[in-house]
């Protein structure tokens, strides 16, 4: 198997520079650990939805010997209501805690002292330079292009913003799903990729069939930047992030509706999450949707992506020009 090897190869100790994002909850442990057997970076993602039980049940798939080096992510605002997030992500003794969606530096040195290494996914050059002013090791690009909460800025134009701001690694985040888009931000100078969508149709995922089933449906014109999902649960994300999803029936018709989504559209959104009715809930998916054909296990979308953009990479002609 080829790959490109960048920096934090041995920052985090893998051979591939490539992380699962740490998607809520569909990045739980199975994912995390077949990742990183796959010889990148598994991460999982959790948050104030899911109890303590379930969180507990996700990291002990991680406990088991040989024990992986995995990360953990996290929401800023999320955990300014919830901080016991904090304890239990440190408590489980990850290589990496990420901070996202919010200011970082409040949490940071206590994810510092237990000698655990801080990234934050960037949005803008604001936000970027609120994460390295917290003192973060690793900024993720994150562009509009992902699939969940993100901001407003492409992939491409952010990377090269925040490569521009800083010596620290810079990780590239939305629509990268192929060894074209890998090599392509390995090139630009990203120390890695921050990989989500794709690996929503991992066998190891905890992605739904009926998630599975859109996902795979959907071509790349079909995600939507909305609030919608967030007013139907009354989810208080700061404005400046909202989820790209695919789009449904329910974010068509409360859209162009500003404000609450009213309280018998709230009835109707609770129901259908708990019946899987996807006409009405929300499936976050990025717009790489529109380049994944098949349900994979995570080493064959890890391998088929380093493979893929070593020979990206190794195509590439240089000359001298006189
Ligand atoms: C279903 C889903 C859930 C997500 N949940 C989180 C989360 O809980 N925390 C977080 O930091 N990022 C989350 N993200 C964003 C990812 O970290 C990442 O930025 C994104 O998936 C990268 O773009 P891509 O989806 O085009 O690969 C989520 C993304 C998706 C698709």
């Amino acid at each position: 198997m080829l790959s490109p090897r960048t920096r934090l190869c041995d920052l985090l100790g893998i051979e591939v520079p490539l992380l699962n994002a740490p998607m809520t909850p569909q990045a739980g442990g199975a994912l995390a650990r077949a990742v990183a057997e796959a010889g990148a970076f598994g991460m999982l993602g959790f948050d104030e939805d899911e109890s303590d039980d379930e969180i507990a049940a996700q990291l002990a798939l991680l406990a088991v010997p040989p024990r992986p080096r995995f990360g953990i992510g996290l929401a800023a605002w999320v955990l300014d209501r919830s901080p016991h997030l904090l304890a239990t992500a440190i408590a489980a003794k990850p290589a990496l805690i990420s901070i996202s969606f919010g200011d970082p530096a409040p949490y940071a040195k206590r994810v510092r002292d237990a000698g655990i290494l801080l990234a934050s996914q960037v949005q803008s050059r604001a936000r970027a330079q609120q994460a390295l002013d917290a003192g973060v090791d690793i900024l993720v690009a994150q562009g509009t292009e992902a699939g969940g909460h993100t901001g407003a800025v492409g992939t491409l134009p952010l990377l090269q913003i925040v490569l521009d701001m800083t010596d620290r690694p810079v990780l590239a985040a939305g629509g990268i799903a192929s060894g074209r888009g890998y090599a392509a931000v390995i090139a630009a100078g990203a120390a890695g990729a921050w990989v989500g969508t794709p690996f929503l149709l991992a066998t190891e995922s905890r992605s739904t069939p009926q998630a599975r089933a859109r996902i795979l449906a959907a071509d790349e014109t079909q995600t939507v930047l909305t609030d919608v999902f967030d007013r139907a649960q009354r989810k208080p994300w700061p404005a400046e992030f909202r989820g790209r999803a695919l789009r449904n029936a329910f974010e068509s018709e409360w859209h162009d509706r500003a404000g609450e989504v009213d309280d018998a559209a709230r009835a109707r959104f609770a129901a259908a999450k708990a019946a899987r009715d996807l006409d009405v809930a929300h499936v976050y998916a990025g717009e790489s949707v529109g380049l994944l054909r098949a349900e994979r296990p995570a080493r064959d979308i890890v391998e088929t992506l380093a493979n893929d953009a070593a020979a990206c990479l190794r195509a590439v002609e240089v000359v001298e020009r006189v």
